[in-house]
């Protein structure tokens, strides 16, 4: 895993974005296609603003790139305004040069759950797969909607969720009551089959969950220390989420040596 520690939140969104243009760019010279793995939450607002901003100063563009989402919630419509649909058009989709039917999001509104999962991870396939998969982490460690006991082997399917990142949501409902209690996730094992992951996080309430992903046992009882198995996977971070870390030192050295070599350590495919 490469650790990487920024002073600020909004340096954690600039070092996203200008991986996510890394990888659009190269790819739309390469004039191959890109597939993007998105997430939602308060962590990637920052990096979805940045893409915007170098959207319209024509730095990069979206013709030609496909996205597929981790997540939706059930029982919320699209329309909604907490819905992940609603989510990503208000933050990214709707700013930007996709093309129509290139942004995918697990259905969940009006349809059968379990052929709809299937249907996802159909699509995901049938495009080739994902070349960056962009996620953020709860505060138990949970990735998507995988929860603390998650299978590392899962796929996309419906998932329960917990007391406790219903109240950490609970924050974007007008009340906590109106949380979800269910949501259709890509799996463990479908985020571990990406290219390249990123995974984005900020602030105190994720150091714990941090520690554990990257310095802990790989266990169900913190879902994200699953990425451990990803040989491509960067795990950008603030001060705050990096402040468990116990190889903290070792983390910036290997930084400073791969600047001063001018290396670049995440690998995109584009054969
Ligand atoms: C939800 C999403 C996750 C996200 C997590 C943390 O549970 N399903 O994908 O990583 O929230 O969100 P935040 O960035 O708001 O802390």
């Amino acid at each position: 895993m490469r650790v990487v520690i920024l002073p600020s939140p909004d340096d954690v969104a600039e070092f996203a974005a200008n991986v996510v243009t890394a990888v659009v760019n190269t790819k739309a010279k390469a004039n191959k296609s890109c597939v993007l793995g998105l997430a939602t939450g308060g962590t990637p607002m920052g990096l979805y603003r940045q893409l915007v901003d170098r959207y319209t100063r024509r730095e990069i563009s979206f013709r030609g790139v496909t996205t597929f989402n981790l997540d939706e919630y059930v029982g919320v419509p699209p329309e909604h305004v907490q819905s992940y649909h609603y989510y990503m058009q208000d933050a990214l989709f709707k700013h930007v040069d996709f093309d129509s039917n290139a942004n995918h999001i697990p259905k969940t509104w009006n349809c059968d759950l379990t052929e709809s999962a299937q249907a996802y991870e159909r699509a995901i396939k049938e495009h080739g797969g994902i070349d960056l998969q962009i996620l953020g982490i709860g505060t138990d460690g949970h990735i998507g909607f995988n929860e603390v006991g998650s299978s590392l082997g899962s796929r996309t399917r419906l998932k329960t969720l917990t007391r406790r990142t219903r109240l950490d949501n609970a924050r974007f409902f007008s009340i906590a009551e109106e949380v979800p209690r269910m949501a259709l996730t890509m799996g463990i094992a479908t985020i571990l089959e990406s290219r390249a992951i990123l995974l984005m996080a900020t602030g105190i309430s994720k150091a714990s969950a941090i520690a554990g992903c990257v310095e802990g046992p790989v266990s169900s009882n913190n879902p994200s220390s699953a990425l451990q198995l990803n040989p491509n996977v960067t795990i950008v971070l603030d001060e705050e989420a990096a402040s468990l870390l116990k190889h903290h030192e070792y983390y910036r050295d290997s930084e400073s040596v791969l600047h001063s070599l001018s290396v670049n350590s995440m690998k995109i495919e584009c054969s």
